[in-house]
């Protein structure tokens, strides 16, 4: 990515992974990512605001020349994870004079994972500023987005607030502004459902610290600039809020078409009572859209054949990431089919003990489903309903 001007003495001077397709060796990527640096150059001191990953440390290098930079003397670091923070030892062996700046847990981490002494560092504490002359940086602590260490930096002349990972998106384009369209709100919603919604609580506490500061431009380290803060804001309020939607998400597995065959009916059922449904075949699907469907579903139905005496483990892995997401969700049930014994409603509900949502229960049959076993999904869907509108009337 080459250096781009977003205001006076103000780069974009990151790098955009375009062909990166998983992160954490666990988070699709089906639109790549950029891990974007900011370089603010102020009449007196000149800072960089978060570095890139390692793999892109090049591009960071090569675009701090291409500025004319010789002099740096603050290193921000908004969050030790090593797509932002894994570039700081190679920029302080360009620029030896510089310190980083960032909060004690952060700095903590950052001497653990990279080594980096204590003398490199200024430790800040929640509201500080660091003056550059004419510009001036504030730092505002905002925990658990998603590290216990997380912080934004505001540049209070500007009123640009870099957020490193909070309202980021994992999104290569070119285009450094959002344009506010679906893709982008699916990328931002994708990306909060992954790493924060486990800490919903948190995220809104620091969605509202962030909301005293007047800001004309959020600019984080994955994906574009926000041009209008509250497109964003107003969809994080609305995604840890504790509203939910009249919608069931349907993670499924089936081996021989019994399991499916009794979803494909209640999907039906669901439609037909006028509740939204996303059916998710597990195997075949992106755990990214899995986990965007659960932040504001009021329903998760898991379904699954027996095997190995259990749950399908593709069944026991939505499980595990639906109890490890957290999501606001408030009730569960189950479909499930059999040939000799259906022993997994305990086992997935025993790995649901993060949510405790109220269960609704399962149908469990033997074998392909019958007249009977339809008739017993129907009365699920009407279950379901029934709960439903008990949440939404009231
Ligand atoms: Fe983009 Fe938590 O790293």
């Amino acid at each position: 990515m080459p250096v781009r001007q977003i205001k006076t003495k103000i780069f974009s001077v990151g790098a955009i992974d375009w062909d990166r397709r998983i992160f954490d060796e666990l988070i699709p990527l089906p639109d790549g990512t950029s891990y974007n640096s900011y370089l603010i150059i102020g009449s007196e001191k000149t800072a960089l605001i978060d570095t890139v990953d390692p793999m892109k440390e090049d591009e960071l290098v090569q675009n701090l020349k291409n500025a004319k930079i010789e002099k740096l003397d603050y290193i921000i670091a908004n969050h030790a994870e090593q797509d932002h923070s894994g570039t700081i030892p190679k920029i302080l062996g360009l620029f030896p004079d510089a310190k980083v700046i960032t909060n004690e847990k952060c700095k903590g981490f950052l001497e653990e994972f990279l080594l980096i002494p204590d003398e490199k560092f200024i430790a800040i504490s929640d509201g500080e500023t660091l003056s550059l002359g004419d510009k001036t940086l504030k730092f505002i602590l905002t925990p658990w987005v998603h590290w216990p260490e997380t912080m934004v930096t505001y540049l209070v002349e500007d009123k640009i607030l870099f957020s490193c990972d909070f309202f980021g998106s994992h999104l290569a384009t070119s285009s450094m502004y959002a344009k506010g369209n679906e893709t982008l709100l699916d990328g931002a919603k994708r990306y909060y459902a992954e790493i924060m919604m486990p800490f919903r609580t948190a995220v809104r506490k620091d969605i509202e610290k962030v909301s005293q500061l007047d800001i004309d431009l959020i600019a984080p380290s994955h994906g574009p600039i926000y041009k209008n803060p509250a497109f964003i804001i107003d969809a994080y309020e609305e995604w840890t809020s504790d509203d939910v939607k009249n919608e069931v998400v349907i993670p499924y597995v089936s081996m021989h078409g019994s399991t499916e065959k009794m979803v494909l009916h209640f999907v039906d059922a669901l439609i037909e009572r006028g509740i939204a449904v996303k059916p998710f075949n597990i195997p075949k699907s992106d755990i990214g859209e899995i986990a965007m469907s659960l932040v504001d579903t009021a329903t998760v139905v898991i379904a699954t054949p027996m095997v190995l005496a259990g749950a399908h483990p593709a069944a026991v892995y939505a499980a595990f990431l639906t109890n490890a997401l957290r999501p606001k969700l408030k009730f569960v049930s189950m479909l499930g089919s059999f040939a000799w014994g259906g022993m997994f409603v305990e086992q997935i509900k025993g790995l649901l003990s993060n949510i405790k949502p109220e269960i609704i229960e399962p149908v469990i049959i033997k074998g392909y489903p019958k007249k009977d076993d339809f008739a017993k999904i129907e009365k699920l869907a009407d279950k379901i309903l029934e709960k439903h509108n008990s949440i939404f009337s009231a």
